[in-house]
């Protein structure tokens, strides 16, 4: 029998001899798309090929990409646990052709590898083709049926409706029919009785899709039609755990080698066995699902927290806590406890666990306590609800409570009505539902943003010329109006531009662009799939004049000051806390900068000064700025930068060092360290456990200093003035602060 790490190598093996190219999966976490909070496919990391923007460096590539589907379009967090198939992350093995091959290899190699290599029974396999659609004008697909009749007799070719088998990356971009491969898990004898044929796409546990087609060969446009794609796209996804069942004769997920030693754990801990009681069952699946989520966000750089996608990781570990109290008796941290197993089973492909146990472990720990006191608050609220309902005569709670428990104490509904179910009383179902699908509402409208079509003056791409010039002469190539939040904005794409592109922490350049005819303000810059975006309130009138870029000297001056202050920084916390302190975040802005780091206690006062010392001793050498633009990636390690988890670097990367400071590093920085002028931290705090959060100024001005004595003599003063012993108190001060 393969184990899944040969079935995960055999896949890459079988593609890297069709003359693909293996990249490695890229992080989960995604930092650079504002449409996209987690990697949901394997074909994220290659949006920016697949729009157009850049040129592909492969045309054939294949990989093992680690995904998570518990947000937006693609959301399955409900159903993880009940059935043996679903999963928040996952692994999508995945092949493309960037317009290299097509509909006809793309069939006939997934049928190669899944045949002829890894000996699938071929009687168990079944396709799926789109059936066409008189909307948007498109017939069946044929082509793609045609080549599967080469493999398959024609009542296993299913066709699927455009729900099932047409692909789109989001409401607009490259989008085309899907062919699924489906595969029968069932014995001969339940085979006999019900045809698989009307199993297929019907949430069968055991007829299930291992594998996407995606034939890309349309672009949507915003109102809705459809145009021809100038380069064709193939875009695989294949379900690995999926993929590992059907190779190791299971019929769940859960019981591939992919999950059977996580599961022994937790049943260990609980006591029990997996497979003796369907509750108990699906809490231990939970666990075991979400543990691996929680993991692998943390190595990449998201933390549990109360925003965004922290707080997506915050509630999923919040749902696996709740399964583990209520069905498997675990009412202290116990999650955490898991690391070592899950180490012992994926260090080997993801050397990341390895690497930040210690973090993960005091993460997970200390979330799963502060969790298990709000879910006792949550049981109490529950109770008196029990209480009250009784009291007025009713048999159930009202679903904007049940809500209420579930949103903010990480009640999933199904354990509300457990309790109140051995209380006699049930919930106002739809009042819950209603009350759900607002909150949806609302999270969606909060994130829309309509975009129109582009429209493009002028072919070409476009090239960041901005660590050498803060003004330069360019033209437009093309532009489209976007309404975010009821405010209509226009994104401007120049063949060539000075203004940095938010990334890698430090915020986008704002600044104008003028010509003979007008002075436009550009608000800000952000990167949309790797191309640099301008944003403006006004479209130019006249957009083809040349026209020049000017960015805001003043605001990009202090912005580069404080990002070399935060490289000085980091190599600060490393000498003074020790090796341990790896980055988790950070934000340049021109008025302040903040780092977050892994470390495990409170930075002491004095810990603060030595830091802020070594620093501003380097600011005072004022050491020139080493800039290596383009170089291998290898080469940069060379030089000492380390490479952080959690961040995509392509094969050539920029290095900026200033003597001993070396990273690898994209941002916008001053040409000596005397340019930053000094450096005041001017607060250190929590982030979560494990991590701290230093802030700090730069080029402080003359007044923030004098504020700064200032509070420290009203402190002093209020200090004396509750102290009657002053001598006493001076000689502890002194003490402490000498
Ligand atoms: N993008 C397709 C999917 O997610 C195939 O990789 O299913």
């Amino acid at each position: 029998m393969l184990t899944a790490k040969e079935i995960r190598e055999s896949f890459k093996a079988f593609f890297e001899s069709k003359g693909h190219q293996i990249v490695p999966s890229a992080p989960m976490v995604i930092k650079d798309d504002p449409t996209l909070m987690f990697t949901n496919a394997g074909m994220n990391q290659f949006k920016d090929i697949i729009l157009g923007n850049h040129p592909a460096k492969h045309r054939r590539v294949a990989d093992s990409q680690k995904c998570l589907r518990v947000s937006g379009k693609h959301n399955d967090l409900e159903e993880v646990g009940h059935d043996t198939y679903h999963h928040t992350m996952f692994e999508m093995l995945g092949n493309w052709s960037f317009g290299d091959y097509f509909k006809k290899e793309a069939i006939e190699w997934a049928w190669e590898y899944l045949v002829t290599v890894l000996k699938l029974d071929p009687n168990r396999l079944y396709a799926t083709v789109f059936e066409g659609s008189s909307s948007d004008g498109l017939e069946r697909d044929n082509e793609a049926a045609a080549i599967w009749g080469q493999f398959l007799p024609a009542d296993r070719i299913i066709n699927g409706n455009r729900h099932d088998n047409f692909w789109e990356m989001g409401d607009t971009g490259p989008c085309g029919p899907c062919s699924e491969i489906h595969i029968d898990l069932r014995s001969e004898k339940e085979r006999k009785a019900v045809d698989a044929l009307t199993l297929v796409n019907k949430s069968h546990p055991q007829v299930i899709e291992i594998w996407n087609l995606v034939f890309m060969q349309y672009n949507r446009k915003a109102d809705g039609s459809l145009e021809a794609l100038p380069a064709r796209v193939i875009d695989t996804g294949m379900g690995f755990e999926r993929l590992c069942m059907a190779l190791q004769g299971k019929t769940s997920n859960y019981d591939t080698d992919v999950f059977q030693p996580i599961l022994k754990e937790i049943a260990k801990m609980a006591g029990t066995q997996y497979g003796l009681n369907t509750q108990n069952d699906i809490a231990m699946r939970v666990i075991a699902d979400h543990i691996r989520t929680i993991s692998f966000s943390i190595t990449d750089g998201q933390l549990p927290s109360n925003a965004k996608a922290g707080y997506v990781i915050r509630r999923i570990l919040r749902r696996a806590v709740r399964y583990g109290y209520t069905f498997l008796n675990q009412k202290s941290a116990f999650m955490y406890k898991l690391l070592p197993v899950l180490i012992d089973n994926m260090g080997d492909a993801y050397p990341e666990l390895i690497a930040q146990k210690e973090l993960i472990e005091k993460v997970i720990k200390e979330e799963e306590e502060s969790f298990l006191r709000t879910l006792e608050t949550g049981i109490r609220l529950l109770d008196k609800a029990i209480v009250d309902v009784r009291a007025e005569g009713k048999d159930s709670i009202s679903g904007k409570d049940a809500f209420v428990l579930y949103d903010t104490f990480g009640f999933p509904l199904d354990l509300t009505e457990l309790i109140l179910r051995e209380n006699g009383l049930t919930v106002d179902i739809n009042e819950f539902n209603t009350e759900m699908k607002k909150q949806k509402e609302r999270a969606r409208h909060a994130a829309t943003i309509e975009t129109g079509d582009w429209i493009t003056l002028k072919e070409g791409s476009s090239e960041f010329v901005g660590y050498d010039y803060t003004e330069y002469e360019v033209k437009i190539l093309r532009y489209r109006q976007i309404k975010q939040k009821n405010q209509i904005l226009y994104q401007l794409v120049l063949d060539q531009t000075p203004f940095y592109a938010e990334s890698g922490g430090q915020v986008g350049d704002t600044g104008v662009i003028v010509s003979e005819f007008e002075t436009i303000d550009i608000i800000d810059t952000k990167k949309e799939n790797n191309l640099s975006v301008h944003i403006t309130k006004t479209l130019p009138k006249h957009l083809d004049a040349p026209m020049m870029a000017c960015v805001n000297t003043d605001k990009r001056t202090a912005s580069a000051a404080n990002h070399s202050a935060t490289h000085l920084l980091d190599q600060a916390l490393r000498e003074v806390l020790g090796d341990h302190v790896e980055q988790k975040g950070s934000l340049v802005t021109p008025d302040s900068l903040r780092f977050d780091f892994s470390h495990f206690q409170k930075v002491t006062n004095e810990e603060i000064r030595q830091i802020e010392h070594l620093v501003n001793a380097r600011i005072r050498q004022n050491i020139p700025l080493k800039e290596y633009r383009n170089i291998p990636i290898a080469e940069g390690k060379e030089l000492g930068a380390i490479a952080l988890f959690g961040e995509k670097y392509g094969d050539e990367v920029r290095v900026i060092a200033f003597g001993s400071s070396v990273e690898f590093c994209g941002g916008i920085h001053v040409t000596a360290t005397g340019n930053i002028g000094m450096m005041k931290i001017i607060s250190e705090s929590s982030v979560a456990a494990g991590v701290r959060r230093i802030e700090a100024y730069t080029g402080v001005k003359v007044e923030d200093m004098l504020d700064s004595i200032q509070d420290t003599l009203t402190e002093l003063k209020s200090l004396f003035n509750n102290v009657p012993d002053l001598s006493s108190t001076i000689h502890k001060f002194i003490e402490e602060n000498a």
